[in-house]
């Protein structure tokens, strides 16, 4: 099958690659001699006060410790803006467009760069520090690439948080990163939906109660919505910060110095703050997003992804500016308001290089192809997704309608810790496959490890694992270096591990199969079954709960939950109680699909909820469980059936 749905390189003439296949071939067995070499060289991508002298330093063994170009000085904000004003101070950096508002602000690097100074000042003003942390929980408008690079420019630390995170979830986050300074909005729209950020955001304050770091709030007004501000704590945005200077000395950072931190769902409950270092990741953001998503002059790159997740930092802000090129944001919606509104916005503003996730690819397909003819596309010339699996179906569809068969498509695989792609196709270099994310970029060296550890060679399946550190790795989580150890490199000693599954085929092409742990993918947001376990074990009425991920046409996967209601509580627990209990507590977006409140669920002797037969009763299959001998109750297992087929 692989070898049949190949798609050759010379089949997209009308996308002109960054590199031919023979140099490609090079650049692979260059890194591949001489990594130290390799890496020291991508290093020249970037802006440095002080050039590095040195690749990695580290080890993945016992105290994990990873360090790239340790003697080296930068500012990131200064490697995004100040080293492009000279050549193209007058290009157009970020276009930013809002629903519902006409035309779209067209933002230069020269204009860039005056609004992150003033806000870099406002900032000190403010007394945050170098090495600080900054919340910022902001909808897509260009204060939120303006804030990020702000931080970076006075030394401090931006935390990105989801404008779905609850209240509760926010301020978990808040006082885990000892939060100096929010930046946030009044209210967003989406639809037909109101978001209240700054509602949210002084609920979230309050339940830090004596454990709140935060001193100041600015709030952007993003409506004429009336929001409370608190007297010397709540700034408004542009009322303070425009009144600073539009000039501000970059502060001059150590390689191995934080950017930036982001939380994101593991196996266990409590989520975790995922630490890059500036100097590594500047050089992985520019490398990996010039490799895949090469912007030549005119190109307008549109990545949709919220800038809450990693995408929104590597392929929103940082990769495109780190190389000059054009990045354009947008608060709206795909199908709002009406079904291909983001293809408007595609000829509005000349897009020519798509990079979205297969969750919007899938919508656009269900609102059926007259609504993309409607459209004229014809800038487009490359297209991209990211963040979850693509079938090759859908990439097809991507490929021939959106495309019009004339652009690749470039399915990347990676995640929040390798903070930039690991698995992808340099477009126009190699030949591609609908559905593989393709082989490994230059400089990476990935492994496949059986159950016992052992690295498998060849055509193989198994749990993906990174066998050398690149420059974009995390470096650790926050305030929890053993978590990090022992999350990614207990599992094949010597070896990152993922947490994902994949086969690797005969010409080297890696295909996902999906999350080896308890972390699911709804829609694109990754989620911790756990934490959705941990929420519901606070409700007395609850005895035991179990949160498994099934397969969902759009979404990818789909939330379901199986609960047990203690008996003889008063009043009973409902299934749409416990679906708004999940979302008050973690966001909207955790939201379950599905509730089914069952008598008892499926163990083993020693008493483990067998996850897989849930799994397989919440997808639908009620037939063929294999073998149950090992549970202590078999025939929970049909209750559980004829629950689920009631409900249908
Ligand atoms: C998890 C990471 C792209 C970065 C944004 C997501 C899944 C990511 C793919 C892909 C299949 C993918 C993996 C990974 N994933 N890309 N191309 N094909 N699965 O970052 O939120 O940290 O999630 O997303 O399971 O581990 P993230």
């Amino acid at each position: 099958m692989s070898t049949l749905s190949l798609i050759p390189t010379h089949s997209h003439p009308h996308y002109t690659a960054s590199m031919s296949p023979a140099e490609l071939q090079a650049m692979r067995a260059h890194a591949q001699q001489n990594p130290e070499g390799f890496w020291l060289e991508q290093a020249r991508r970037i802006h440095w006060h002080r050039k590095p002298t040195q690749g990695f330093r580290g080890s993945f063994e016992g105290d994990v410790s990873i360090k790239w170009y340790d003697d080296g000085h930068l500012n990131a904000s200064v490697c995004c803006i100040d080293r492009h004003l000279t050549a193209r101070g007058d290009q157009v950096a970020l276009i930013s467009h809002r629903e519902g508002r006409p035309g779209a602000e067209q933002i230069t690097y020269a204009m860039l760069h005056e609004r992150v100074c003033r806000l870099a000042n406002a900032l000190t003003d403010l007394g945050v520090e170098k090495g600080e942390r900054v919340a910022i929980s902001l909808p897509m408008i260009s204060e939120a690439v303006v804030a990020m690079l702000a931080c970076a420019r006075i030394g401090a630390v931006h935390v990105v948080l989801f404008g779905g995170f609850s209240a509760e979830g926010i301020a978990e986050r808040l006082m885990d990163s000892g939060a100096v300074l929010v930046i946030t909005a009044s209210e967003a729209r989406r639809g037909n939906k109101t978001i209240p950020f700054k509602q949210t955001m002084d609920d979230a304050l309050l339940k830090c109660g004596q454990n709140c770091t935060v001193k100041s709030v600015l709030v952007v007004r993003t409506s004429d919505a009336a929001v409370p501000m608190l007297p010397g704590r709540d700034y408004d945005y542009h009322d303070f910060v425009d009144g600073f200077e539009p000039d501000f000395v970059p502060v001059v950072m150590p390689a191995e110095a934080p950017l930036f931190m982001l939380y994101t769902s593991g196996s266990t409950g409590k989520p975790k703050a995922v630490v890059h270092a500036t100097g590594g990741y500047m050089v992985w953001a520019a490398y990996t997003m010039g490799m895949v998503y090469a912007q030549k002059p005119g190109d307008v790159l549109w990545c949709t992804a919220d800038v809450a997740w990693i995408t929104g930092h590597t392929s929103v802000v940082y990769g495109p500016l780190a190389n000059g090129g054009t990045t354009m944001i947008s608060d709206s919606l795909p199908n709002a308001p009406h079904a291909g509104r983001w293809l408007d916005l595609i000829d509005d503003y000349k897009v020519t290089m798509l990079f979205t996730s297969p969750t919007a690819v899938r919508a656009m397909m269900a609102d059926g192809d007259a609504v993309v003819q409607a459209h004229s596309l014809e800038t487009l010339r490359l297209l991209g997704v990211a963040g979850e699996p693509i079938s090759s179906d859908v990439w097809m569809w991507y490929h021939d309608v959106i495309g019009r068969g004339k652009c690749p498509v470039a399915d990347t695989w990676w995640q929040t810790e390798t903070a930039g792609v690991v698995l992808g196709p340099v477009p126009g270099a190699q030949p591609l496959k609908p559905g593989s994310a393709s082989t490994p970029l230059p400089g990476l060296d990935l492994a496949l490890a059986d159950p016992q550890g052992r690295i498998q060679e060849n055509s193989a399946e198994g749990s993906l694992c990174i066998a050398r550190s690149w420059p974009g790795q995390a470096r650790t989580i926050w305030r929890d270096h053993e978590r990090f150890c022992k999350t990614y490199f207990s599992m094949v000693p010597g070896f990152y591990f993922t947490g994902d599954g994949a086969r690797r085929d005969d010409d080297g092409y890696y295909w996902i199969t999906g999350r080896m742990d308890d972390v699911i993918n709804v829609a694109g947001h990754r989620l911790g079954t756990a934490e959705v376990e941990d929420v519901l074990a606070t409700d007395h009425r609850l005895l035991e709960s179990a949160a498994v991920g099934v397969p969902h046409p759009v979404k990818g996967q789909a939330l379901v939950v199986f609960a047990i209601a203690r008996k003889n509580v008063t009043a009973q627990p409902t299934e749409a109680g416990i679906k708004r209990m999940v979302a008050d507590a973690l966001g909207r977006y955790a939201m379950p699909e599905t509730v089914y409140l069952v008598p008892d669920l499926p163990r083993t002797r020693s008493g483990k909820i067998v996850r897989r037969l849930l799994r397989k009763i919440a997808s639908g299959e009620i037939e063929n469980f294999g073998d149950l001998s090992t549970l202590t109750d078999q025939e929970i297992v049909q209750t559980i059936c004829n629950f689920v087929q009631e409900k249908h």
